[in-house]
């Protein structure tokens, strides 16, 4: 609980219901914020589309809510709106609640279901970009002073090569020569290298909020989020109807915990290309705990946007499959990469930010087993193999190549 009632805000989670967005409003709500999850359930409307169900069982949000309430949770409002085509709800939403901040989770987020074919490609844009522009263009109508704090990816510095450079928080200081010969410094926004539609879209997302933030004063965090892995945190174990769900389908499931249920069903883990591709990781419960450090401690009304790399570890794809492979038993797959992107690349962050805020990161060595046990192998029945295999490829080349026999 806070310590001091007067630091409670009034917070919407947009994209409330959905991986990182559930456990987030709890944890937000038990730390005594008044909380009002917005979502469409386009999620759960996704998976009912591609056939496909999370790995635990998850409750509806009605359900949901009700067993917060009733375990003893400090109440979480819901409303069911788009925030990319309702924006006069959005508006009218924002006016008479009046937030303090808004935390915005709400997009579509899979870099393959976003290649899966041009209406996903087109939907993934109509929906991350108009929603993103329309929670701005709101905040200014409404004239309130709201913190938006956004859940961005470190793809949108790119997995090409850094040259052994460490990325910075957002910003790239930078020299520009002048025609006398002198040289000035700026600090600009890294460049961006985005590596699918998805990604593309929140490199689209971060030049709505560096325009809204100098021309409106809106206070702004952009949080570039690595991978999230695990399940559950205290809050969503405490009843079985506040599980949090586990993608591990060729579309949607992330990496680590697509190894970690292949792992637990005897699946050899399926690792795309070389294995050489370097990727940044976090724990759902270091994720949620990153949003509340973000939103107690908001930037002031002068200061651009705030930018931290929400991450905690990098590993290299083949080398993690390894190290799931040592700890189970499990047998590593190579297969042809559907992506099209570099064979291997370097990736070293700065992080800093949140260390400094107080972090403590849970590594892959704390709990890739308990994950394993607790989560897939307990639902392992729930699998259906078939929806395992990435199908979605980037270009004609690499559907061509997975194809392939
Ligand atoms: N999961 C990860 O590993 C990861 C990593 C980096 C960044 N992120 C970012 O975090 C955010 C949340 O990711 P997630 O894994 O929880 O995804 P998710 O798909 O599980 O959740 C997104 C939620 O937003 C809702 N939503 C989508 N469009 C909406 C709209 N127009 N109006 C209202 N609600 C809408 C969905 O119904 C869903 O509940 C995303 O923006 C994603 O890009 C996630």
């Amino acid at each position: 609980m806070l310590e001091q009632q007067e630091s409670r805000v009034k917070v919407f989670v947009l994209g409330g219901d959905g991986f990182c967005g559930w456990p987030c409003a709890v944890n937000l709500a038990d730390a005594g914020h008044d909380v009002l999850i917005v979502d469409n359930l386009s999620r759960r409307k996704i998976d009912i589309d591609l056939g496909v169900e999370s790995l635990t069982p998850i409750a509806t949000i009605q359900e949901r809510l009700r067993a917060w309430t009733e375990t003893g949770g400090r109440e979480i409002r819901f409303s069911g709106l788009d925030i990319a085509r309702d924006y006069d709800l959005l508006l009218d939403l924002i006016r008479s609640e009046r937030p303090d901040a808004v935390v915005h989770f709400a997009e579509q987020r899979a870099a393959p279901y976003s290649m899966k074919s041009s209406a996903t490609k087109r939907y993934t844009v109509d929906n991350n970009v108009n929603g993103t522009h329309n929670l701005l263009a709101a905040i200014v109508e409404s004239g309130l002073d709201v913190h938006i704090v956004h859940l961005g990816t470190m793809g949108v510095y790119g997995y090409g090569s850094h040259r052994g450079a460490t990325i910075p928080e957002g910003y790239l200081t930078v020299e520009v020569p002048q025609p006398d010969g002198t040289r000035f410094t700026e600090k600009i926004l890294h460049p961006s290298d985005p590596g699918s539609v998805y990604h593309m879209t929140k490199t689209l997302d971060q030049l709505l909020f560096h325009y809204y933030n100098k021309n409106d004063g809106i206070r702004i965090t952009d949080l570039h989020q690595g991978i999230v892995w695990g399940t559950n945190i205290e809050q969503t174990s405490r009843d079985p109807r506040l599980t949090n769900r586990f993608d591990y389908d060729g579309d949607y499931g992330t990496v680590l915990n697509r190894f970690l249920m292949q792992a637990a069903i005897g699946y050899p883990l399926s690792v795309h290309g070389t294995g050489g591709q370097t990727r940044a990781f976090i724990h759902i419960r270091d994720s949620v705990r990153c949003v509340q450090l973000a939103l107690e401690n908001p930037p002031s009304s002068t200061d651009k946007v705030k930018i931290f790399n929400q991450m905690t570890e990098s590993h290299q794809v083949g080398a993690l499959a390894q190290k799931v492979a040592d700890l189970t038993g499990a047998a590593v797959n190579y297969l042809p990469n559907p992506r099209k992107e570099a064979v291997e690349n370097d990736l070293i962050v700065d992080n800093r930010c949140f260390i400094e805020l107080g972090l403590k990161p849970t590594t892959l060595d704390d709990g890739l087993l308990s994950e394993v046990v607790d989560v897939a192998r307990r639902w392992a029945d729930r699998c259906d193999r078939s929806r395992i295999p990435c199908v979605s490829a980037w270009t004609k080349t690499q559907a061509a190549a997975i194809q392939a026999p």
